[in-house]
């Protein structure tokens, strides 16, 4: 039976093809890099990918995983621009950048190094959970989960965030320099916050402990 051997040898070329090609493993990307120069995602991220608040690296553990690897795909193509990531997003493959997504969004159990308030005040935390109807700014609770714990794949978590690395972004999209993301609504809300209340939110969210990002709404 000629052909059942023909498919046999296939099948067992194609187990041995899997079996020798590597296997992306986050694990070990997020500890030690890649082969092909992918410096350890911890050495900027931190060791449980809790993030270096005063340097405006963010905080990865605990994000959603589809969040992470949109973003990593965005610094790939060009889309996302900034110096050190762009580099390392195009030196990973799609399955290492799924990989290591999957690995720091199921990390549990990583507290944010606690920032220290700068002055967590009020216009912060009243923007962030009331909004300021106003101007049509709303509640940034709304999308981002009460306490700025994350809702679903699209609506990433602010709480224990760096507070530099908020500003970076809201900055970024104030000046185009970060893209719109869905429906361009951080690009919407960004352009009604003013230079103050973009360091007040900031640093309400940075102080908030992280906690379990809301499921997606039932759809
Ligand atoms: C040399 C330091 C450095 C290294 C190493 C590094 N990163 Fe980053 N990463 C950054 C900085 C800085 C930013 C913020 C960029 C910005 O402001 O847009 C960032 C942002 C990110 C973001 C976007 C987070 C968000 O909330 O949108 C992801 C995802 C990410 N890094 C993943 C990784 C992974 C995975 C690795 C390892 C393969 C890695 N990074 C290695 C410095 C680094
Ligand atoms: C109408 C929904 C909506 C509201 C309200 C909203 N956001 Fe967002 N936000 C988003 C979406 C969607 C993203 C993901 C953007 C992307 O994928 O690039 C996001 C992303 C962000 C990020 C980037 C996080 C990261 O890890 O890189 C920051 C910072 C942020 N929002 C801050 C705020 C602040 C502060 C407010 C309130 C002033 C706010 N957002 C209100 C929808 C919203």
């Amino acid at each position: 039976m000629p052909q059942t051997r023909t498919n046999a040898f296939l099948v067992s070329l194609a187990l041995a093809a899997l079996s020798d090609s590597a296997i992306a493993d986050g694990a070990v990307i997020a500890l030690h890099g890649n082969d092909r120069g992918v410096p350890a995602c911890v050495t900027c991220h931190g060791a449980l990918g809790e993030g270096m608040p005063a340097n405006g690296f963010p905080k990865l553990t605990g994000q959603n995983a589809e969040y992470l690897q949109a973003q990593l795909a965005a610094f790939a193509d060009g889309r996302r621009g900034n110096a050190m990531m762009t580099p390392i997003a195009q030196t990973l493959s799609a399955d290492e950048r799924v990989a290591v997504a999957r690995y720091f969004a199921g990390m549990s159990g990583a507290t944010a190094s606690a920032e220290t308030s700068r002055d967590s005040t009020a216009t912060g935390a009243h923007l962030a959970t009331l909004g300021r109807w106003s101007e049509g700014l709303p509640a940034c609770v709304q999308c981002h989960g009460a306490l700025g714990a994350g809702v679903g794949t699209a609506f990433p978590a602010l709480a224990g965030q760096s507070s530099l690395y908020i500003e970076n972004q809201l900055r970024g999209w104030q000046l185009g320099r970060r893209p719109p993301g869905p429906l361009g609504l951080m690009k919407v809300i960004a352009s009604k916050l003013s230079a103050a209340d973009i360091q007040e939110v900031a640093s309400y969210f940075s102080t908030l402990p992280a906690g379990d990002p809301v499921p997606s709404a039932k759809r």
